[in-house]
């Protein structure tokens, strides 16, 4: 199948102008087959599908990994035009930011808990570049994984407070047949650590399990879980229960329940969650 792949705003505005509604998924590339989950939905929403590819500078702390996270554009290109994407979007830096970019959104408390306290303007970074690409790509929907599902609850309420005219669409976390989230970091671990990647997920599991079987003292249950990966080797930046409609600490007569967690294994850094 044919893609136009697109590294500057104006041809790709004007490929798009008076053409049908667009479905979006924005990523950072390197693809995998969780990526292109959302590119298959998106292609069930509308039948033009743009997908954008950008490592986004503006959400990477100084120490973190922007120069090595993995660049794969070749690759990326090939598995999207094998899915009938219409449009890659995949600009140079300087197209995104032919100035410095001195208009930075200011986020809600809620970016600054959990990812947004380990990875302070994080947020801010990933709502000013989504808004940019709202803004050049102006999509009918957007679609996201609730890998990131912190950031998916960010970008709702980005959309719904500035009123941007798309809709938001979530899509299920794909995993790999342990358990293991996909993810592009992954393959950041070495074999041993490969192994050992599963008991994050194996580990919400038995507190979503817990939870399940009626026991409500999420403090207990979360300190349970963060020593039982920590006995592993791991170190856990938090794990967590939560109230899924606003992302506040669950208290114990809550029932829409989430478990977000973010732990370290050697110098890789991994993100799950489990709804309840
Ligand atoms: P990236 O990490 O490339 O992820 C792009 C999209 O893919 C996000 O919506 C993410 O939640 C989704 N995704 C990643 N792994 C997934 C999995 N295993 N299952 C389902 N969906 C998955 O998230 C970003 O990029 C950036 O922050 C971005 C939104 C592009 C802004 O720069």
């Amino acid at each position: 199948m044919f893609v136009d792949i697109f590294d500057d705003i104006d041809s790709l505005r004007t490929r798009l102008q008076g053409n049908a509604p667009v479905a979006f998924v924005p990523t950072m590339g390197n693809l995998h087959p969780g990526h292109l989950a959302l590119v298959k939905r998106a292609k069930q929403l509308n039948d033009q599908v743009v997908v954008s590819i950008f490592v986004n500078r503006l959400q990477f702390l100084p120490h973190e990994d922007f120069e090595r996270y993995p660049r794969t554009l070749a690759d990326d290109c090939k598995a999207l035009s094998q899915l009938d994407v219409n449009s890659i979007f995949a600009p140079h830096e300087k197209i995104l930011f032919p100035t410095a970019q001195e208009f930075l959104l200011a986020l809600p408390p809620v970016a600054d808990t959990l990812e947004g306290k380990f990875r302070p303007g994080f947020f801010q970074g990933v709502a000013t570049i989504l808004l940019k690409l709202f803004n050049i790509i102006q999509p009918q929907q957007a679609v996201f994984g609730k890998k990131d599902y912190q950031q998916l609850h960010i970008v709702q309420e980005m959309v719904r407070q500035l009123n941007i005219p798309v809709e938001i669409i979530a899509c299920d976390t794909v995993r790999a047949p342990d358990g293991l989230a996909l993810s592009s970091r992954n393959q950041y671990l070495n074999h041993e650590q490969r192994q050992e990647a599963c008991q994050l997920f194996q580990t919400l599991l038995q507190l979503k399990n817990e939870i399940v079987s009626g026991k409500r003292e999420f403090l207990t249950l979360q300190r349970d879980a963060t020593q039982h990966l920590e006995q592993r080797g791991w170190s856990v930046d938090y794990l967590s229960v939560h109230k899924r409609s606003n992302l506040m600490p669950a208290q114990a007569h809550d029932n829409d329940l989430v478990v977000l967690a973010a732990a370290w294994l050697g110098n890789t850094r991994l993100i799950d969650n489990l709804e309840i």
